[in-house]
């Protein structure tokens, strides 16, 4: 690569636009917040199927007149990134992206995703990387920039922790529709399962549902579970507040949706050490089953490798958690004793670890 002036090959002006291209990633993030913010989702999902012109958008929103222009460049960026389709004629409408950001159920969809990920405060975080590898003391990238860690910071923020609660729903929602229809044979045949980290209860919730013979228990901390609403729950889920460190309910299976990435390679030993006590040997049926994802570096589509690295510094950054490459998970499963697993890779970044005792 020749630097000399008036000699600039090709190379360079491609490696400059490499540079911007990765400077300016960030705008994306950035414009996907905005839209967000102005509600455009929400707005083409309701004159769905007929495409929204730029007029009507503004007028809906609504923006001043003389915006409108600068509404059609926020759009030109989305469109070009996929996240909205535009017509020959201009006017706008969802992509299978966008229809994820349209709210459901009293839930944001993604869009809590996007609220929260992009709020000033979990953007701060990002400044302070740097600092936290350079320092010796602070263990996450959060205390560098807030002084306590991620869980502590959402607790005292209870919008951040609502969006939050918000997310982790919306997702459970999308994830267990897809677990339950395209992966229902990982749940035959058992008789009872706990949801170990199960939060609120909704994956527990859904497979009560679809699989009437498996009686549900959900684990989680006992604040989290003394939070819970008691009345109107006629799920037959049961409820115990526990520590999953110290002892998990017997059951035919285990199961633990985005619970270990949270955690160190140590801590998901013990966890998964607990879980084996709490499951019957293979051969009376006894498993674990995780929702995870299972980081693959040499993905042929470029989109999931960026995505997956990129959650690995989100893990990096708000808790000691990581996500695992197949060789990672590997190691964890053989020293917390058990002797085989399945990976199926059915849920778009994530995947089905079934394990076996
Ligand atoms: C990232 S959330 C996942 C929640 C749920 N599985 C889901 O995917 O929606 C992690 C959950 O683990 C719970 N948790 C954290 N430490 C725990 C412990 N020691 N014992 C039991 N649950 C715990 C948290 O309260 C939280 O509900």
């Amino acid at each position: 690569m020749s630097l000399e002036r008036g000699n600039i090959e090709e190379e360079t002006w491609q490696a400059q636009a490499l540079l911007w291209n990765n400077i300016f990633s960030f705008i994306n993030s950035m414009s996907l917040n905005c839209a967000v913010q102005l509600r455009i989702p929400e707005i083409l999902h309701t004159n769905h199927p007929t495409p929204t012109t730029l007029a009507d958008l503004a007028a809906a929103i609504p923006i001043p007149d003389h915006k409108a222009d600068h509404l059609r460049r926020l759009m030109r960026l989305l469109v070009n990134a996929g996240i909205f389709a535009a017509d020959e004629a201009g006017a706008y409408s969802l992509t299978p992206a966008s229809t994820l950001l349209v709210p459901a159920n009293g839930r944001m969809g993604m869009a809590a995703h996007v609220t929260m990920n992009l709020h000033p405060g979990i953007v701060e975080l990002w400044h302070h990387y740097a600092d936290w590898y350079k320092a010796d003391g602070p263990v996450m990238p959060f205390d560098v920039a807030h002084g306590v860690s991620g869980w502590d910071y959402l607790r005292g923020q209870p919008g951040l922790l609502a969006l939050f609660n918000d997310s982790m729903a919306s997702d459970t929602e999308l994830l267990m529709g897809a677990v339950i229809t395209k992966c229902a044979g990982v749940f035959h045949g058992l008789r009872s399962l706990v949801d170990v980290g199960g939060g609120v209860g909704m994956a527990g919730k859904a497979i009560a549902k679809s699989f009437p013979g498996v009686k549900v228990t959900v684990l989680d901390l006992p604040h989290v579970v003394a939070s819970l609403p008691v009345d109107g729950d006629d799920s037959g889920v049961e409820f115990v507040g526990g520590d999953m460190f110290k002892s998990i309910p017997s059951a035919h299976a285990v199961f633990l949706k985005w619970v270990l990435h949270d955690w160190t390679d140590e801590e998901c030993v013990e966890i998964l050490k607990k879980s084996k006590e709490a499951i019957p040997t293979r051969e009376e049926g006894g498993k674990v089953i995780i929702l995870e994802m299972v980081v693959d570096p040499s993905c042929p589509d470029e989109k999931v490798r960026e995505t997956q690295f990129a959650y690995d510094m989100v893990m990096m950054a708000s808790s000691m958690g990581k996500e695992r490459e197949e060789r990672e998970w590997k190691k964890i499963f053989q020293d917390a004793g058990f002797s085989d697993y399945k990976i199926t890779p059915a849920l778009g970044l994530r995947s089905v670890i079934e394990l076996y005792p």
